[in-house]
Parts: structure tokens; sequence; C-alpha cells
């Protein structure tokens, strides 16, 4: 049996701006995973999937355009393994606590967990590029035109500074610590000077991510320079928070998520629900609150000292968060 489990996502700044070629900061969210389970079934039985959670069964042949069945296939075609003319016989189990359409990764983390568990039951090599690649095909197909950002972070596992191309971007920066020669996008990890504690308050409201992404692209149409000006602002927050970050300077990081929180207001992709979270942690002693992901629902996050912790949750439940979670980030170096 192979078990393997991958971690939700959590974007610390830079969303929307991100698929217009500026950079964005996102963190892996170890404390909500994806996870699958992989062991062999009886000879000539093919593929089939359970998901618990969903109470779906199915197999690949009665439902091969299902997500994860297209994925499979995807796998199997990468490796060089349904060309041999037989598929494997394999029984896959999902589960996953990411809530699902939630702005927490639920689609790539459920993506990364099946590629990495197959591919390490039967015995083949991928790298987190090939694992972020096929990800992003997979996210690709059914979801318009995702900047990757969600793929790569899930992928790599580490807080990461993303760019979705760096020939085009006027933020680019020197890629000392690149994890691949010739990555495009531009991907870097980030240092991380000082622990942080982030609160995400879940509005309980599921948007479809290509929701406001799409809106957000017409409204651009129609006003090109002050989208493009915006996106600027925003990419100019996001590089303010890098330094922030590196400097353990959390007061500083704490007004530029609020920052970050206007413009993203600005484009029109906040909520009263999400503007009613970020003010309630705000209020009740956060050093920075903002939305996070896609927008219309889904989630926010806030930058809290530890003694405030308390405080802050009680108020976004009572501000009308369905759930609160606390994730710890850990300090990075730059080695
Ligand atoms: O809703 P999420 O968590 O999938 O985040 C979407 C982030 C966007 O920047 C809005 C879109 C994207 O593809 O990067």
């Amino acid at each position: 049996m192979t078990v393997v489990t991958s971690p939700g996502k959590l974007i610390l700044c830079g969303e929307h701006a991100v698929v217009y070629d500026r950079p964005a900061i996102a963190l892996p969210l170890t404390q909500i995973c994806a996870q699958v389970h992989v062991v062999d079934s009886p000879y000539g039985s093919g593929i089939m999937f359970d998901a618990p959670n969903l109470q779906r069964h199915w197999t690949l042949a009665e439902e091969p355009e299902d997500p994860a069945s297209a994925l499979v296939v995807h796998l199997l075609e990468h490796v060089g393994i349904a060309r041999n003319g037989k598929t494997p016989d394999l029984h896959i189990t999902i589960t996953s606590d990411i809530p699902v359409a939630g702005g927490l990764g639920s689609g790539a983390a459920v993506a990364t967990a099946l590629l990495r568990a197959i591919s390490t039951h039967l015995d083949c090599t991928l790298s987190r590029e090939d694992v972020s690649k096929l990800v992003y095909e997979s996210e690709r197909h059914f979801h318009g035109t995702p900047s990757g950002i969600d793929n790569t972070v899930i992928a790599y596992e580490q807080p990461i500074w993303f760019c979705r191309s760096s020939a085009y971007s006027p933020w680019r920066t020197i890629p000392t610590q690149s994890m691949s020669a010739s990555a495009e996008p531009h991907i870097q990890p980030i240092v991380i000077a000082g622990p942080l504690t982030l609160l995400i308050g879940d509005t309980g409201i599921r948007s479809e991510t290509r929701l406001p992404v799409d809106a957000v692209r017409q409204r651009r149409e129609r006003q090109i320079l002050h989208y493009e000006a915006l996106f600027d602002a925003i990419g100019a927050v996001v590089t303010r928070i890098r330094a922030a970050l590196a400097e353990g300077n959390l007061a500083a990081l704490g007004l530029l998520l609020n920052n970050n929180h206007l413009l993203l207001q600005q484009m029109g992709v906040s909520s009263t629900e999400l503007d009613q979270l970020v003010d309630a942690a705000r209020e009740s002693g956060a050093l920075g609150a903002k939305l996070s992901g896609g927008g219309w629902g889904g989630v926010m996050l806030a930058l809290v000292e530890l003694p405030q912790v308390k405080q802050v949750s009680k108020a976004l439940l009572a501000a009308g968060a369905v759930q609160v979670y606390q994730t710890q980030i850990a300090p990075t170096t730059k080695s």
C-alpha cells in the first residue's frame, strides 16, 4: 500500500495581479491535507477510485472524463505505462480535509497527492517540476487560465515567490536560488526571518476561482490603464512584503497586508462577508488582514501575535466565519 499526503496552500499576497505577470507569495498549509491511498487490485480489474468524503465510487473505464481519471491517464502516458497496452490494476482512495472551492488549494492538493501516490506505487520517478506541470495542465483543463501558483506551492511544499513569466515581468529578480535553472515561471524560495502566526477565516461561501478571475479580465479590458496601475501597485506591495518577511518586521507586514486588501477591494474581488471578517480581525488586535485567493467568498487571513490568537479567532467566529484555522509558518533561511 502507498499513502501520500499533500498540503493545502494559502496565498499570502499578490492574487489576481499574479495572473498578469506580477509576483505573488504563497505558503503551504500543512494543517489541512489531501491524502491518497493506492493498493493493487485483482488482475484485470483496471483502475478504481473511491472518494468517501464525496460518497463516490467510480472506475477509470466508466468515467474517463472525471478530473481524477483524466489526470491518471495523463500520468500513465507521461511515464510511458499506458502505451505498453495494459493499464495497471489499482484501487485508489482519495480523502481530503481541505474545503472545496474555498481558496485553499483543494484541487491542486488532491491532484498532487494522486500523482505522487501512483508514481511511487508504480516505482516511477516524478520530479517536483513534473508534478507541478502535470497538475497545472489538469487545472488548466478544468479551470481556464490559472496562474500556476497553486500547483507550484503545493508541489514544492515551501513558501515561494512566484511570478508567472519572468520574461515579461517588471518585477523580475535575479534567480540566485532558483529551484530549476530554466524555471518558467520564475519561482524562488523566500526568506522568512521569524515565525509567523496566521489565522484563516472561512466565510463558508464557495466561489469558483474562475468567476472573479473572469470579472477582472472583463473590467481590465474596459479600463486597461486603471487595472494595470492596480496590478503594479500590488506588485510593489508584494515586493515590500518580501522584504518585511526577510527582516522579520511584523508591524510593516501587517500594514502591507492591509494595503493589499484595499487594492483587491478596488479590483472588486472582495465581498461584504470577507470585509466583515477582515474588519473584525483588525479591530480585535490582528496586525493586518486581507482576503486570500480568488475572493467573492472563500477565505481571508489575519497576521496575529500569539497572545492575540484567542481574541481574534473569537472575533472572526462572531463576525460570521464558519471555521477558523491557525497556522504557524516556520522561519526559513537563505541556504
Ligand atoms: O481561489 P484560489 O485559491 O485558487 O486562488 C486564485 C488565485 C488567483 O490569483 C485569483 C488566480 C490564479 O490563477 O492565480
